[in-house]
């Protein structure tokens, strides 16, 4: 069987542009994203379960997505009509309303170009990608998940916490760090910082894995 290339974006790489109709109107991707962090994300369909528990979920936290200088932005593969609807429904069983925007992508361009149509899983339907975008437009971090399963919120708050303290402070981050979490320094690269590393107060296993607090 013969299978379509989908060039897939790549961590590093700058997010693609695009121009496309969200519920707060049309939007260049690129001016969407300057100077701000973003968070591109994309649920299967408008009124299906998991997604609602997933962008109600993404709604209750946009209040610290903004402190942390972030924007969030949806898309599924239904028309703006459907958005709406689902949207106005949203706020009236759950009393959650989704003010971020969500891409319309019923032509699946987006979808497409940002890989989150994968075949395998739904011919149809995006899968559940999350694409973190930093201020400069580089794409950081990329997670896909499938369409039966949920994400998971904290995740996601704990991962851009990680990339930002990470730039913020060139270290770092070790398994399950959390903020207030010791970060790792980097590896020296000469003998000389070496020596430096072994005379200085850093929690030390050895040379290479070293922990300071930020
Ligand atoms: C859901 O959100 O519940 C869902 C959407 C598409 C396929 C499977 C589940």
């Amino acid at each position: 069987m013969e299978q379509e290339m989908n060039v897939m974006p790549r961590i590093g790489d700058m997010a693609p542009d695009f121009k496309a109709m969200t519920t707060r109107g049309e939007i260049q991707f690129s001016e969407f994203i300057k100077g701000s962090w973003t968070i591109l994300f994309s649920h299967p369909a408008d009124f299906t379960p998991v997604c609602t528990t997933e962008m109600s979920g993404f709604a209750l936290r946009e209040e610290e997505f903004t402190k942390m200088n972030t924007k969030l932005i949806g898309l599924s593969i239904d028309s703006i009509h459907s958005h709406i609807a689902w949207v106005n429904n949203v706020h009236e069983k759950l009393g959650v309303m989704m003010r971020f925007p969500i891409i319309a992508d019923i032509d699946m361009k987006v979808s497409k170009l940002y890989g989150m149509l994968q075949p395998g899983e739904s011919e149809t339907a995006a899968v559940r990608a999350v694409f973190f975008i930093d201020p400069v437009g580089k794409i950081r971090l990329i997670m896909y998940y499938p369409l039966n399963v949920g994400r998971n919120m904290d995740e996601i708050i704990r991962a851009l916490q990680a990339l930002q303290v990470s730039d913020e402070h060139k270290v770092a981050l070790p398994l399950d760090w959390r903020p207030g979490d010791k970060a790792i320094v980097p590896p020296p690269k000469t003998v000389e910082e070496m020596e430096e590393r072994m005379k200085s107060d850093y929690e030390m296993i050895d040379f290479y894995l070293a922990k300071k607090q930020v």
